[in-house]
This record gives C-alpha cells, structure tokens and sequence, in this order.
C-alpha cells in the first residue's frame, strides 16, 4: 500500500440552510483532500462552517451539494444506516463538553462503539479496558463520568473514540473546556494517537494548538481562507505494519512541545 493514500475526498460541498430570503450556506463549493497520517487543525470565526463541517466528514450530516469520497466509496448518496455502519468502523468522535452518557461507567460508555460494531459482551469490556488502562485510568473504570475531572473525561472521550480502532479522528475543539495542563496532557495523546499512522481533524480556537499539526487550514465563510501543510504527504506517519520493512524517516520531532 502506497503511504500517501488519499482518505478523504469532498468536491464542491454545500450546505445550504433555508431558502429564499433565509437561505445561507455553512459550506460553500468546499473542496478537501485528506492524505492518511494528515493532522489537519481547522480554524476561523464563530460560525463559518467548521463544526458543520466536521460532522459532514463523520457522515452525521449530509451536505446539500458536492461529492464526498471516503476510503475509495462515494458516501453522498449512500442510505443512512450504511452511512452509520461506516461511521462505526472508520470514525471516532470526540467534542467539546465530552459527551459521555452520564448513567453509565467508564467502561461502558468506552465500550459502546464495541456494542454498536457488535462486539460480544466479553470482548466488549476486555477491548475497553485495554484501551484505558493506555490513558491511565484503569482504575477509575466504574467511576461514573460525574466523579472524574474534566481532562480525564476528556481522556475517557478519547479512549471511546479510538476503542474500534477507525483510522479518522474527529475532534471539536476537544480542548474547549479544559485548563491549560489537562489541554496539554490531552493533545499529547491525540499526538500520539497521530503518530500510529491516525488521520486526525481537530477544530481549534487556540493558535499555539497548531504546532501538533500537519496542516493548518483557516476556514471564512463556509470556505476555505488559508491551507498550509507544515509536513509533506511523503513525511506523514505510516501505520505501525507498514513501518516493519520501512524505517522511519521523520524524527522524532520538529515540533514543539
Ligand atoms: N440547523 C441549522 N439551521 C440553520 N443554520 C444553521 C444550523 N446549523 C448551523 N447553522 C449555521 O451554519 C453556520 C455554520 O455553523 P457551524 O456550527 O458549522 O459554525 P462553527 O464554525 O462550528 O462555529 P463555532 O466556532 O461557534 O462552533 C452558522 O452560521 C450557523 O448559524
Ligand atoms: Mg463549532
């Protein structure tokens, strides 16, 4: 397999809200193509499109117009329940208030993209807790989500989003609500997420975010403002199997923090 596989691909996507006199559009003619191992941060105003979209992307919501090619499959115009089988296996959310389901324990709400993907029960619980105990929080796996900070639902979020293992993260503004350590301790996860070959799209308001990523594209308006690739498609991370007859050839880090 080639390492600079295209993963991505939305041509002239619009969204379009109303009509008429209360028509506007979140996304106008948006054009993207994502590269496997991109770490893309999107930025721009309050409202120019970029939760909008995110959840395009993740095939939570349908554009009204444009063509989105995922892994090779045209999604467009696929049927709902296809569209959440794939978002199942391929994508892994994580937004900003963590979204975890407050009735249920840690490793339940890490489990439940298991249950969906149908997993056994047994499965379930052993992926889930392997999966924790990577972000440190075996120990808490039947705490209630109520009874942890707001960094480690942060980091429960992450473990829910990559327990299925999807090759796509997407993230919304995952760092909104945390203090500026748990932000920290949370982007180095996602680093190293990245670094197993991960596609990550995260959405920012914070600039000095941007040293972990790949590619930063300003969004205004529904469109793009500004794209820039600080890594070439040649330099991004491969999937670890890839890696056993390639050595890597990007160091360990040219980037802060
Ligand atoms: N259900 C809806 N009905 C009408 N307009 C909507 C709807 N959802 C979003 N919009 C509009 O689409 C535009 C883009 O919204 P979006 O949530 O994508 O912005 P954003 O860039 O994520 O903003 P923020 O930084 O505040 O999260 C906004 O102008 C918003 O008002
Ligand atoms: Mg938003």
């Amino acid at each position: 397999m080639s390492s600079n596989t295209t993963v991505i691909e939305l041509k002239g996507i619009t969204k379009r809200y109303g009509y008429g006199d209360t028509e506007s559009f979140a996304l106008k003619d948006f054009d993207l193509t994502v590269k496997r191992g991109e770490f893309i941060m999107i930025m721009g105003p309050s409202g120019c499109g970029k939760t909008t979209l995110l959840n395009t992307i993740g095939l939570l919501d349908r554009a009204t117009e444009g063509s989105y090619i995922l892994n090779g499959e045209d999604v467009a115009g696929i049927s709902s329940s296809r569209q959440s089988k794939l978002r199942a296996k391929k994508i892994g959310f994580i937004f900003q208030d963590f979204n975890l389901i407050s009735d249920l324990p840690v490793i339940d709400n890490v489990a439940l993209p298991l249950v969906y993907a149908g997993y056994s029960k047994t499965a379930q619980l052993k992926q889930a807790s392997s999966t924790l105990s990577r972000f440190h929080l075996q120990e808490r796996e039947y705490y209630m989500p109520h009874q942890l900070s707001g960094g480690q639902q942060q980091r429960v979020a992450i473990a829910r989003a990559i327990v299925s293992d999807p090759e796509i993260i997407l993230a919304d503004e995952p760092t909104g609500n945390l203090d500026s350590r748990s932000s920290h301790v949370v982007m180095e996860e996602l680093k190293a997420i990245h670094e197993e070959g991960n596609t990550i799209i995260m959405v920012t308001h914070n600039p000095s975010l941007t040293t972990y990523a790949t590619r930063v594209i300003n969004m205004l308006d529904g469109q793009i403002d500004t794209d820039v690739k600080t890594v070439s498609d040649q330099n991004l991370p491969k999937p670890v199997e890839e890696r056993t007859t390639v050595r890597r050839t990007r160091k360990k880090s040219g980037r802060k923090k």
